[in-house]
């Protein structure tokens, strides 16, 4: 388990910056995760008594938008696409190659916290399906070879 409190500065930081703006739950969600990584379950209290809200209803945000992380993020994410043209393309098949490779849990991440595979659904490469990104590049075309290559690179701390 992380120790969350390493993160309390960072939350003040940005609670002393936006609390006053109108409509500033958003941002603060965001600002918060995009310098922590995740959502601390620290930041709750700190954000509902800057806001005046209550916890529950703090919690019912970051729970409502599927962005907002409340775990450390993986080293690695795979953003798999499961639309229609990948899914015609192979993409079911694709998924289960990495979970099978990686030893991912239901919630596809792997046990060392190194890669978490998401399901998306469409990256706008429909016609060079099926697509995946890596670490927020995109890849597409791939083949079971292509990807057992491109998570080798991945694992190895090669570019992917
Ligand atoms: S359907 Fe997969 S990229 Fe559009």
């Amino acid at each position: 388990m992380p120790d969350e409190a390493l993160h309390l500065p960072l939350i003040n930081r940005i609670l002393a910056l936006e609390k006053d703006t109108p409509g500033s739950l958003l941002p603060i969600l965001h600002a918060i995760q995009q310098g922590a990584g995740y959502i601390p379950s620290i930041a709750v209290p700190e954000i509902a008594q800057a806001l005046n809200l209550s916890k529950a209803e703090v919690q019912g945000v970051i729970s409502f938008y599927h962005d907002f992380r409340t775990t450390p993020p993986a080293q690695h994410i795979l953003r798999l696409c499961q639309a229609e043209s990948c899914q015609s393309m192979g993409s079911g098949l694709l998924a289960a190659q990495l979970k099978e490779r990686l030893s991912l849990n239901e919630s596809g991440d792997s046990a060392d916290a190194r890669v978490s595979l998401q399901t998306v659904y469409c990256l706008g490469a429909c016609a060079c399906s099926p697509a995946m990104e890596i670490d927020g590049r995109l890849h597409a075309r791939l083949t079971p070879e292509r990807l057992d290559d491109l998570v080798n690179r991945c694992l190895e701390g090669q570019a992917c």
